[in-house]
């Protein structure tokens, strides 16, 4: 995780009504760049390699004022990293009241002295890049006409990791590297990660059938697949199509039905937050449902991982996965045909989103389905409880076999 970095604002920066003004806002962005860069490869990283960062576009969100004496907390995510280019989100929040006071996106171009595009020096690449520990398993696959990232770890029997929303596969680290024996497959789906996010074309059935052209282009026939949330979601949609790709099947913190009407017309709701205010908004509105009370009062570590999961989710695929997760079909009638089928259902003992109760309803309805309930977690037990997640998973797939 890149360092936060806090400046305080000063008298001179601001209007005659004390607040700060926009031109200062735009070099508070650049220092706390500058600085993130000191702790870290250097502020002197590009001149070293012979290349500028030229801004090429800005876009800020002004959210609310800031005044002389107030601390701001800059984060920032590179969210791409072309050859000569690259995009950073930075966001701002006052350290008193957390609130969110300007978010921002800032594409550079990479040039020499004549102006001409040279590449992004690696050093930048590897600092920054929030994916850099899986860099060496990371694929990008074409299906369907997009990109998705995807990645691939350990040798035996496959396991597809399917993550919630507004999130990416980086949610299941741990359970990656704890399963060496298995072969790991984590996709970001489309409009989240490191796949692409095109403007329209977001259903469960078309994330399912992301998941299935990927395990085609991987070489995989069949898996046991493990969805968290809307991954669960996704993973019935995979089960109308490919029951026999499925050796096992794990779900935690999800449920089977559809939006009620006030769920469907929330998820509007949503999409237009995130249109308006960004996934930084969304961050804001959804963190307090994703995590246990605990997780959020004790560990800031977490917090921030998951929180820099969601603001560099770009607004097309959150609103996509609005619609998609709107729009879903109910999945209870599925249930009692899954006997047969290996079943682990697992939730956190505190998930508001998905209480347990839903997962205690599904292990009823799945003929044989083992059901865990995990201390201490919210809605992302594999993040908030991953050593009690992995046990978990271990003891059930050695049953799969
Ligand atoms: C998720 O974690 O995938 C979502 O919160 C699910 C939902 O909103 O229904």
């Amino acid at each position: 995780m890149l360092p936060e970095i806090d400046l305080v604002v000063y008298p001179d920066e601001c209007d005659a009504f004390g607040h700060l003004n926009q031109a200062s806002f735009l070099s508070l962005f650049e220092r706390a760049r500058w600085e993130m860069l000191a702790r870290g490869p250097g502020m002197d990283v590009f001149t070293r390699a012979g290349a500028w960062p030229a801004l090429r576009k800005t876009v800020v969100d002004y959210h609310a004022a800031a005044f002389p004496g107030d601390v701001l907390r800059f984060q920032q995510t590179l969210t791409h990293h072309g050859r000569t280019s690259f995009t950073m989100r930075q966001t701002a929040r006052r350290v008193r009241d957390d609130t969110l006071i300007a978010s921002a996106e800032f594409v550079f171009v990479c040039i020499d002295r004549d102006g001409k595009p040279v590449p992004v020096p690696p050093e930048v690449g590897e600092y920054m890049n929030p994916w850099r520990e899986s860099a060496g398993n990371v694929q990008r696959l074409m299906v369907h006409g997009v990109n998705l990232g995807v990645e691939v770890h350990g040798d035996g029997p496959a396991v597809l990791f399917v993550h919630g929303y507004p999130l990416d596969r980086t949610m299941w680290r741990e359970q990656i590297d704890g399963l060496p024996d298995y072969r790991c497959i984590a996709p970001d789906l489309r409009g989240m990660g490191q796949s692409d996010a095109p403007d329209l074309g977001y259903s469960m059935n078309i994330y399912a059938a992301d998941l299935a052209a990927l395990l085609d282009a991987l070489g995989v026939d069949q898996v046991v697949l493990c969805g968290l949330s809307m991954g669960g979601y996704i993973a019935f949609e995979f089960l109308r199509h490919w029951r026999s790709r499925v050796r096992g099947l794990v779900l935690m913190d999800t449920r089977a039905e559809a939006d009620d009407a006030d769920g469907r017309r929330a998820r509007d709701a949503a999409a237009a937050l995130a249109r308006d205010s960004g996934a930084a908004a969304i961050a804001d509105a959804m963190l307090p449902k994703l995590l246990a009370p605990s997780t959020l009062a004790e560990r800031p570590d977490v917090v921030q991982r998951v929180r820099a999961m969601i603001t560099r989710t770009p607004v097309a695929g959150i609103a996509g996965a609005l619609s998609a997760m709107r729009d879903r079909s109910d999945s209870q009638p599925l249930l009692s045909s899954l006997a047969g089928l290996p079943t682990l259902l697992l939730a956190g003992d505190s998930d508001s989103l998905t209480p347990p109760d839903r997962a205690r309803a599904m292990a009823q309805a799945i003929p044989g389905a083992r059901l865990g309930i995990i201390p201490d977690a919210g809605h992302l037990t594999p993040v908030e409880q991953p050593d009690l997640v992995l046990a978990q998973l271990r003891d059930f797939l050695k049953s799969v076999g």
